[in-house]
C-alpha cells in the first residue's frame, strides 16, 4: 500500500464506475479515487471533475503505470476484461474486474495463471457474496435449515433500451447470459461446490446475434440442479428459490437486494421473514474487504480464483447448449 488509504485507479468511465463503484467506496471508507483512465482524456477530465476522482488521463495504460495505485477497478466491455486484468496483475496492481471476468474457460485460465503469480488480489466484481443478506442465506444453510440443497431457481431480467448499450454487441461478447444470467450460475457455484455435469438451455437472439434471453438448466455431478431464466427485454425481477431436501429460502432480490428486500424461510408449515440489507450501496461491503485484506486486517474471501473457473465453464457449456437449439 501506498499509504494510510488505498489508492484506487478506474479503467473506463463507464455506469457502473459512477452508480456503484464510487459510492461504494465512498461508503466503504478507508480509500480514495485517484485516477480513471478513459481512451478519451477530455472525457477522463470531465468523468474525474463530475464524479469526486482526483484526476482524469488518456489511455488505460497510464493508469497502470502510476505507481501510486494499489488497486484498479476494471469496468469495460465484457471482451475487454480478461486483457486489461492480466496488464494490471502483471503492473502489480490489485484488481477488481467487471463480471463476468473472462468470456471463456480457455481465458480464465490464462488470468488466473497471471493471478497465481502476482503481487496482488484478484476479485470479479459478483459483490452479493460480501453482503449481508448472503451471508445470513449462507449460515442459514449451514444451520441446515432446509437440509441438504437440491435446486435453485433464479430469474434475473431487466430491459436495455438503448441499441447503443455494449450489451447488444457480439464484439464486445454482450448477451443476457454474460450480462446477468452469470448471477444465478455464480450463486450455483457458490452453494453448490460441485462442477457441472450437463447443461440445456433454449435462447432468443437479437437482430445482431446475441442472447436476448435464455432459459437453462444446469445439473451438477453433485446431484444439485439449477433452473434459471435470464433476459434484456423483461421488466427488473430476480426471484430465487435454493430448495432443499427439509424446506426453502426464497429471495426477492438476491444479487443487488435493498433494505426492506425479505428472505423468506419456509420449512413445513413455519414461515420467517428476516430483512437483513443494511442502507448503503451495493458495492460498499466487496470494497471494505478489499481494503481490510490490503491492510493486512482480513484474509481474502472470494476471491477469482475460488470460483471464476467453475463459473466459465458453466457459461461455456451454457452457450454451447443454447447454440445446438438454433
Ligand atoms: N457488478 C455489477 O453490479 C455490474 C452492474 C452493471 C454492469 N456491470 C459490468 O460492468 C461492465 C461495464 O458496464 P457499464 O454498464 O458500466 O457499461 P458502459 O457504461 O457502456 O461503460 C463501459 C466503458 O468501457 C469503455 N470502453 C472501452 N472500449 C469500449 C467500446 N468498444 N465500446 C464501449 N465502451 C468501451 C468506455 O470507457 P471510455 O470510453 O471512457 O474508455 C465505457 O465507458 C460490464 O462488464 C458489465 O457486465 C457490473
Amino acid at each position: 500500500m501506498n499509504g494510510a488509504q488505498v489508492r484506487w485507479g478506474i479503467i473506463g468511465t463507464g455506469n457502473i464506475a459512477r452508480a456503484s463503484f464510487l459510492p461504494g467506496l465512498r461508503e466503504a471508507g478507508g480509500g480514495v479515487a485517484a485516477v480513471v483512465g478513459s481512451r478519451e482524456g477530455i472525457r477522463a477530465e470531465k468523468f474525474a471533475g463530475q464524479h469526486g476522482v482526483e484526476r482524469g488521463v488518456e489511455g488505460y495504460e497510464r493508469v497502470l503505470e502510476d505507481r501510486g495505485i494499489d488497486a484498479v477497478y476494471i469496468t469495460l466491455p465484457n471482451a475487454l476484461h480478461a486483457a486489461w486484468t492480466m496488464r494490471a496483475l502483471a503492473a502489480g496492481k490489485t484488481v477488481l474486474a467487471e463480471k463476468p471476468l473472462c468470456v471463456s474457460p480457455e481465458e480464465t485460465q490464462a488470468v488466473l495463471a497471471a493471478a497465481a503469480t502476482a503481487s496482488g488480489r484478484l476479485w470479479e466484481a459478483f459483490v452479493f457474496p460480501f453482503q449481508p443478506q448472503f451471508e445470513r442465506i449462507a449460515e442459514l444453510l449451514r444451520d441446515g435449515a432446509v437440509g441438504e440443497i437440491r435446486e435453485i431457481q433464479s430469474s434475473f431480467h431487466f430491459q436495455v433500451r438503448s441499441p447503443a448499450n455494449i450489451r447488444w454487441s457480439r464484439e464486445l461478447a454482450g448477451g443476457a447470459l454474460n450480462d446477468v444470467g452469470c448471477y444465478p450460475v455464480q450463486l450455483a457455484t457458490l452453494l453448490f461446490q460441485s462442477e457441472v455435469a450437463r447443461a440445456e438451455a433454449s435462447a432468443s437472439w437479437s437482430p445482431g446475434g446475441v442472447d436476448e434471453a435464455m432459459q437453462g438448466f444446469l445439473a451438477y455431478q453433485g446431484g444439485q440442479a439449477l433452473l434459471f431464466s435470464c433476459g434484456m427485454s423483461r421488466p427488473y425481477d430476480t426471484f430465487t428459490r435454493i430448495v432443499g431436501g427439509e424446506g426453502e429460502i426464497r429471495v426477492r432480490n438476491p444479487y443487488h437486494p435493498q433494505p426492506g428486500d425479505p428472505v423468506q424461510l419456509r420449512r413445513g408449515s413455519m414461515v420467517t421473514k428476516e430483512r437483513p440489507t443494511r442502507d448503503e450501496h451495493s458495492f460498499a461491503a466487496a470494497i471494505r474487504h478489499i481494503h481490510a485484506v490490503l491492510r493486512s486486517e482480513a484474509e481474502p474471501r472470494y476471491l477469482a480464483q475460488e470460483t471464476a473457473m467453475q463459473t466459465a465453464l458453466a457459461l461455456e457449456a451454457l452457450r454451447g447448449a443454447a447454440q445446438r437449439g438454433l
